[in-house]
């Protein structure tokens, strides 16, 4: 077989990210050109998309097709397949995944190829969706010397950014890129819940929600969190955080507590920027925390 041509990216795991990323890849004229997978149809759906694409069965053959090498895997096989191949130097193993360190590729480092972890901070669902997103969003990257310019480049191919994560710093970065993601989306579900425990139900609810959200997210384009908030805490109004309670702990004591911890937190930062006085915040405290024991009592 003839050596793969330079800087050419091969991808183990044909999931959500992989698809996405080389669909975007391939538009930006990267040279995407050999894909395993667990299972052939999920390997073949990926090169359907990307033009010269190979698709193989063993994912060995993938190291012989290309240099760059995107192990786009769950997280908890990256370490196995990893270890499973025979690598070169020359060669770059690049996971996708956000908490993992570089020590899961040790076996590919072992072998005196290049490491490096590319973790795009995007939800992906739809490859299609994803793969239109990728431009504009931020890109953490984790590599050193060549490897990092050859995926720094990669990024701005894309038309994304680069984000570097310090060393080690990879569990907090991934825990903090949630509050962005998986967990505003559990935030608007217990809104809606609300709304429909109210009798609001249906997709107008739903849609005001969201729409009041995006308007929230535009406002923290140029403001800080705390300047940006709005509401009974950054107006220290303790009358009516008492009627939220009241109402809330009648629609389950789960999300009275969600709404109570989200409410001190408020407070902190209300406090913190000065929106509220110590008086204030003390009395909204007071009633957050004997609410919150005649909940569990
Ligand atoms: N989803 C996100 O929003 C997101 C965002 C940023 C980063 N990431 C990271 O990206 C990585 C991939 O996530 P994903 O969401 O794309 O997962 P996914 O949709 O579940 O895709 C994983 C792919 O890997 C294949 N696979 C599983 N075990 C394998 C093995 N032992 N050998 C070869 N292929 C194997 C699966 O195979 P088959 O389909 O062939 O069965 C599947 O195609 C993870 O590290 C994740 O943390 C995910």
């Amino acid at each position: 077989m003839a050596p793969p041509e330079d800087g050419a990216v091969g991808f183990i795991g044909a999931g959500r990210v992989g698809q996405a990323l080389s669909r975007a890849f391939a538009r930006a004229g990267i040279a995407v050109t050999a894909v395993a997978s667990r299972s052939r149809g999920s390997a073949e759906a990926f090169a359907a998309q990307i033009p010269a694409c190979r698709v193989f069965d063993q994912p060995q053959a993938v190291l012989d097709s290309a240099n760059t090498i995107f192990l786009s895997v769950p997280d908890d096989a990256v370490a196995s397949v990893a270890a499973s191949l025979r690598w070169r130097p020359g060669m770059a193993a690049v996971h996708c995944s956000g908490a993992s360190e570089l020590s899961v590729l040790a076996a590919v480092r072992a072998a005196g190829a290049q490491v490096g972890s590319f973790h795009p901070l995007l939800m992906f669902a739809d490859p299609e969706v994803a793969a239109a997103a990728l431009p504009g969003c931020a890109i953490a990257l984790e590599a050193e010397g060549p490897l990092l310019h050859r995926l720094e480049a990669m990024v701005s191919a894309i038309g994304a950014q680069t984000l570097r994560v310090p060393p080690g710093a990879r569990a907090a970065y991934h825990a903090a890129s949630h509050y962005g993601a998986a967990f505003l989306c559990v935030l608007l579900a217990e809104g809606m819940k609300i709304f429909d425990a109210a009798g609001m139900s249906g997709d107008l609810p739903r849609k005001a929600l969201l729409s009041l959200a995006r308007g929230t997210l535009d406002t923290l384009e140029h403001n800080d969190p705390a300047r940006a908030m709005a509401g009974v805490y950054a107006r220290g109004d303790s009358g009516t955080a008492a009627r939220h309670l009241l109402a809330l702990e009648g629609v389950s004591p789960e999300i009275a507590a969600l709404y109570r911890t989200l409410a001190l937190r408020s407070v902190a930062l209300a406090q913190e920027a000065k929106r509220i006085d110590r008086e204030s915040a003390d009395s909204l405290r007071k009633l957050l925390q004997a609410n919150e024991n005649r909940g569990a009592a």
